[in-house]
């Protein structure tokens, strides 16, 4: 059936989301700098069609940066809720639900909530000429001067403050994000750079759930993670947690899949594996972050792709939300967030690897509808 908008092509199943970058929903957005970082003229953000795209194709949104940690805490009693704000003002305007990403994350947490005297701690400035090194953990925990009980104090103030300011206008909350390790895939200790579970011990995760079902009743809460349906010892360190917190009566209800794959990995049967898996559990899955990505590893050169390849990430997405369409009228997959709108603002363009433009979404740089919006469409 071929709908007018995405998202209504999978209305009865699932909400259909997209992250937005900051430009998409701030009429005043701008940068502190005149050119991008390899010297070409920053684009004209106003006229770019990424924003029509975002109003009326998706039905969820979610800011791909504003709505962390870093960005609205701005010091003790400082926060910073212009983005915010604008966000919800543009998902309400066009008729979307909204998430939040994220509350608790090792990743993009303010400096100055570690210091003991709320001090920021500039960070070494970045010079090109010299690789980059970044600082061990021990340098990282030397810094981590404040107690327990005081950044305690300071995460249920930041999880009570942006629920009391937006309880009403969230669908569901990324309470935890990322928090099993890769290495053993147990929780995230400061060798992999969590200064929460080095100052609040391994219960911050179940704190955080608590606080967060006060300060927004009417969420779901999500303990989101990336490669859970990639590596199965991932997705099993994950369920043993759950198990954990379940047993205790911590209020998580959802597991968050980020998604981040690949046009050749994982086969799909391990996408429904790794939903069903929580399924059984009785939590609801949320996939909150997903792209294509055209690349199978960091080695790979940067190339043009080809049409055969767009045709075969067009398929790829449709095997996978067929998957998915099954997933929900099981009852267990509720949302698909898509993170990134056009090809040419995906942070794909530079992670892994710095420099190497993918196309990972389902708009070109144009903003043209790819192969593989159009298969999403007509399915
Ligand atoms: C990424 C954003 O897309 C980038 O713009 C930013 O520079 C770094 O963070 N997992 C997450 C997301 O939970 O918040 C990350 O988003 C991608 C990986």
């Amino acid at each position: 059936m071929n709908k007018n908008f995405l998202f209504e092509n999978y209305k009865d199943d699932f909400r259909v989301g997209a992250a937005l970058a900051g430009f998409i929903y701030d009429d005043d957005f701008s940068l502190p700098w005149k050119k991008t970082p390899d010297g070409k003229d920053l684009p004209d953000f106003k006229n770019l069609p990424d924003k029509e795209i975002a109003s009326k194709h998706f039905n969820l949104i979610v800011a791909e940066n504003d709505t962390k940690m870093e960005h609205v805490y701005r010091g003790l009693n400082d926060f910073n809720f212009d983005r915010a704000d604008k966000l919800v003002k543009f998902g309400k305007k066009n008729g979307q639900d909204i998430r939040w990403h994220t509350l608790v994350w090792h990743s993009q947490s303010p400096d100055w909530i570690f210091d003991a005297d709320c001090k920021a701690q500039p960070r070494p400035k970045w010079d090109p000429n010299k690789p980059f090194v970044p600082p061990t953990p021990e340098e990282i925990a030397a810094k981590c001067t404040v107690s327990k009980e005081e950044l305690e104090r300071r995460l249920q103030n930041y999880i009570f403050t942006v629920g009391d300011r937006y309880k009403n206008d969230i669908c569901s909350v990324d309470v935890v994000n990322e928090c099993i390790s890769d290495k053993n895939f147990k929780l995230r200790t400061i060798e992999d750079y969590s200064r929460w579970s080095l100052i609040l011990g391994d219960d911050y995760i179940e704190k955080a759930f608590f606080w967060a079902k006060d300060a927004f009743p009417k969420s779901n809460l999500v303990i989101n993670d990336y490669n859970l349906e990639m590596i199965k010892g991932k997705r099993e360190g994950m369920r043993d947690l759950l198990e954990v917190l379940l047993r205790k009566g911590v209020p998580v209800d959802t597991v968050g899949l980020q998604m981040h794959i690949d046009i050749k990995n994982p086969p799909v049967a391990e996408i429904a594996e790794t939903i069903e898996m929580f399924g059984k559990m009785g939590l609801r899955v949320i996939v909150t972050e997903m792209e294509v990505s055209m690349y199978t590893s960091r080695e790979e050169a940067r190339r043009d792709f080809t049409a055969a390849e767009l045709e075969e990430q067009a398929e790829r997405y449709r095997s996978i939300f067929e998957c998915f369409r099954q997933e929900a009228r099981r009852g267990i997959l509720q949302d698909v967030v898509l993170w990134g709108v056009t090809d040419r603002f995906s942070w794909k363009n530079n992670f892994p690897v710095p420099n190497r433009p993918d196309a990972p979404l389902l708009f070109d740089t144009e903003g043209k509808e790819k192969p593989a919006f159009i298969r999403l469409s007509s399915f």
